[in-house]
Order: structure tokens, then C-alpha cells, then sequence
């Protein structure tokens, strides 16, 4: 059994005091709840002095991104071996990152068996834009999408997924829960193809893209889904908490 998988991408959003404010509230709110594994992935900027105030909670830490080396001269880039201090879990191949750094699944293949022998848990985000949809690409998409960022792992890689289909992201069109389901269940057959069947069913598949605490219940009652990748309504506490709670009591 999975247990739900509750992620907050803060993206480049908050100052340091909404930070700390909104990490604050959400201890208060949701921290007694035990059968959801709610992380947050805030700006690099506030990792560290988040993490002290997090380490006594039982939320988790995530990073939006990160660099596959150790370190060296990579001007401007964060490593693994940085992060590993502080998170526990890091978003890789976000569609933000494949389309506006030009990330592709070549670095996010290295990215990933970089966070994996750090011992960070990398989320790796695939899915497809308005045209590919259209087009009827979506499956052919995702499928290369996962061949090849998730090339040569362990067997058992302890890995996430996340299913964000680009037109959802920040639109307040969510995908309708048939076709989040549909992909996720053709998520966990290609994961099934890569891996073996243990390790299908036994990774986390999220959906995000325009999730709120109004429709949030809709996608956690799905068959193949563990959870959520939730940009804007995670930097409202209110609504990223009854989220938590929605998936606590489902
Ligand atoms: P929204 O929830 O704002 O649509 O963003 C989704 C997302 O990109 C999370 O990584």
C-alpha cells in the first residue's frame, strides 16, 4: 500500500517571512497527520532555514530542481550533495524546466541516478501540451518521456512520478479525472516495462496541474493515482492543508 503522496511546488513564488509564514501554518494545520506524506518544495534560497524549522515537524522538504554533479565549476548550479542535508525528495524534469531551460530527457536521466545515489527521492514529472493531446500523441509522449529519463536505474529505484499535462498547469483547467486516469494507469504499465511489476506498483504516481482543495477529492479517488503535485494552491496554507486532509480521510 502507497501511502499518499502530498507535494506543494512553491515555484519561484513568496518572500523569506511568507515563507516561514506559510511553513509555520502549515505545522500548525496538518502536522498531526500521519497517514499523508506532505513535503514542500520552496525557493533553494530558503531550504536551510526552512529545514530548522521543519526538522522537528513531520513535513518533508523538496527541492525544485538540482545539478547532477557533486560540485565543481558549475556557475550558478545546486548539487545533490548540497540538498541532501535538507530534502528529502527533489522535482525533476518539471515541463517549466523542459521548456523554458531547455532540459531534456537526456539530463534528467543524469539528474535522476544523481538524486537516487544521494539518496533523495526524485519526482519526475512527464506529460504532453494542448497540441500533442490533440494530436493524440499524448501516450507516445510520455512513454519516450519515461524510456529515456528513467534509462538504466536499479530495479528497484525509489522513485516518484508525476502526470502534469502541460495545458493544466496553472491554467484552472485540470485534466478531467478519466484522462488522469487513463494516463496513470498507462503511466504504471510503461514503469511496469521499464522496472518489473513490483516496483510499477509500488512507485508513487501524482497527478498535478490545476489541483485545489475544491477538486482535489476528484483525483484522489482515482485507481492509479498516490497523490499530488500542487502548484498555486500550495502557497495558500488553507488550501494546501484541507488538500492534506482530503487525502487523509479519502
Ligand atoms: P498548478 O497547481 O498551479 O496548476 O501547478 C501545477 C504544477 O506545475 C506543480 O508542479
Amino acid at each position: 500500500m502507497i501511502k499518499t503522496l502530498i507535494v506543494g511546488n512553491w515555484k519561484m513564488n513568496t518572500d523569506s517571512f511568507e515563507a516561514y509564514k506559510l511553513t509555520s501554518n502549515l505545522i500548525d494545520n496538518i502536522n498531526h497527520i500521519n497517514s499523508v506524506i506532505k513535503v514542500i518544495c520552496p525557493p533553494y534560497i530558503y531550504i536551510p532555514k526552512l529545514h530548522e524549522i521543519i526538522s522537528s515537524s513531520n513535513l518533508y522538504l523538496g527541492s525544485q530542481n538540482m545539478f547532477y554533479k557533486d560540485a565543481g565549476a558549475y556557475t550558478g548550479e545546486i548539487s545533490p550533495q548540497m540538498l541532501k542535508e535538507y530534502c528529502e525528495y527533489v522535482i525533476l524534469g518539471h515541463s517549466e524546466r523542459r521548456t523554458l531551460f531547455e532540459e531534456n530527457d537526456e539530463l534528467i536521466n543524469k539528474k535522476t541516478k544523481a538524486a537516487i545515489e544521494n539518496n533523495i527521492i526524485p519526482i519526475i514529472c512527464v506529460g504532453e501540451n494542448i497540441s500533442e493531446r490533440e494530436s493524440g500523441l499524448t501516450k507516445n509522449k510520455i512513454r519516450n518521456q519515461l524510456l529515456n529519463s528513467l534509462k538504466n536505474l536499479e530495479e528497484n529505484a525509489n522513485i516518484s512520478i508525476a502526470y502534469e499535462p502541460i495545458w493544466a498547469i496553472g491554467t484552472g483547467v485540470a485534466a478531467t479525472p478519466e484522462i488522469a486516469q487513463e494516463t496513470m494507469k498507462y503511466i504504471r504499465l510503461i514503469l511496469q516495462e521499464i522496472f518489473n511489476s513490483d516496483t510499477a506498483n509500488k512507485t508513487p504516481i501524482l497527478y498535478g496541474g490545476s489541483v485545489t482543495d475544491q477538486n482535489a477529492l476528484e483525483y484522489l479517488n482515482l485507481t492509479d493515482i498516490n497523490g499530488c503535485l500542487i502548484g498555486g494552491a500550495s502557497l495558500d496554507s488553507k488550501k494546501f492543508s484541507k488538500i492534506v486532509e482530503i487525502a487523509a480521510i479519502k
